[in-house]
């Protein structure tokens, strides 16, 4: 496919599921939390190639409602390194005209990672550049019942009929309603699931799964799911071509 073409066809958000740093770091016969250092050099990377590529969202899953379960080393060890990177990297958010946000529920954070997750969205509020979503104590599942919370108030309070909720209704209250839809999720380390990443958000998305591991994630390999993407037929539901049913199908 041609350049231009591709080009043409490129996403305009995508969201990623950075896994593998625990096992990127066993390979190299490291710490995990080394393995999640890497990661975040890996972070740096696929920002820039989304503004070089001019997208309008990038969503980042760093952090699951499950992985809370994980040991009490490695979690504490994430929010300190999740404090260091949103302290050291407000001046590139502003510098590169990025809007940053959260999503997810944020208040099972420490008071400092909170205030720094709301300085960072404040600072960060009006550039309109990139929009880079980073998914913290985030779950699929969680953002739905979230939205439906919502709607439940709003029926108690006489504002919403029962009858009026459809689709739309929803979609106000879910997590990124007002952004482009996600057009594109990338998996990295293997795995071909969406482990409770953005379910509401990604009925029509495309999927494109790597066995590269988060820290080697490169240019390389994000342009390999651009152009995977690119080559892909999105039909929504619909057929390709209505006149061409009978010959395609019947
Ligand atoms: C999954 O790999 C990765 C995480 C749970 C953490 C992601 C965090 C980062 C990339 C670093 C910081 C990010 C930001 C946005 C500041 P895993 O540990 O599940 O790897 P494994 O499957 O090999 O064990």
């Amino acid at each position: 496919m041609k350049k231009s073409r591709i080009l043409s066809k490129l996403p305009r958000h995508v969201a990623i599921i950075m896994d593998g740093n625990g096992r990127w770091a066993k390979n190299k016969g490291k710490l995990r939390i080394l393995g999640h250092q890497a990661g975040v050099k890996s972070v740096h990377r696929a920002v820039n190639f989304a503004i070089n590529h001019r997208l309008d969202a990038l969503t980042l899953y760093a952090f699951s409602s499950e992985n809370w379960n994980r040991p009490i080393q490695e979690v504490s060890a994430l929010m300190t390194l999740f404090i260091r990177v949103l302290e050291n990297e407000v001046e590139f958010l502003q510098n590169h005209n990025i809007r940053f946000r959260v999503i997810g529920d944020i208040h099972r954070f420490d008071n400092r990672l909170q205030e720094c997750i709301r300085y960072s969205e404040d600072v960060t509020r009006n550039n309109d550049g990139l929009t880079l979503n980073i998914a913290a104590n985030y779950g699929g599942r969680w953002d739905i019942i979230q939205a439906v919370r919502s709607i439940a108030i709003q029926v108690k309070q006489g504002i919403l009929h029962p009858d009026q909720i459809d689709e739309n209704t929803l979609r106000q209250f879910i997590c990124m309603n007002e952004l482009a839809p996600v057009d594109l999720v990338i998996r990295t380390g293997g795995e071909h699931r969406i482990s409770n990443f953005l379910l509401w958000q990604i009925a029509y998305s495309e999927l494109f799964f790597t066995d590269v591991l988060w820290p080697d994630f490169n240019d390389i390999i994000f342009r390999d799911a651009l152009y995977a993407f690119a080559r892909r037929k999105r039909n929504f539901g619909r057929t390709v071509n209505p006149s061409n049913y009978e010959e395609n199908f019947c």
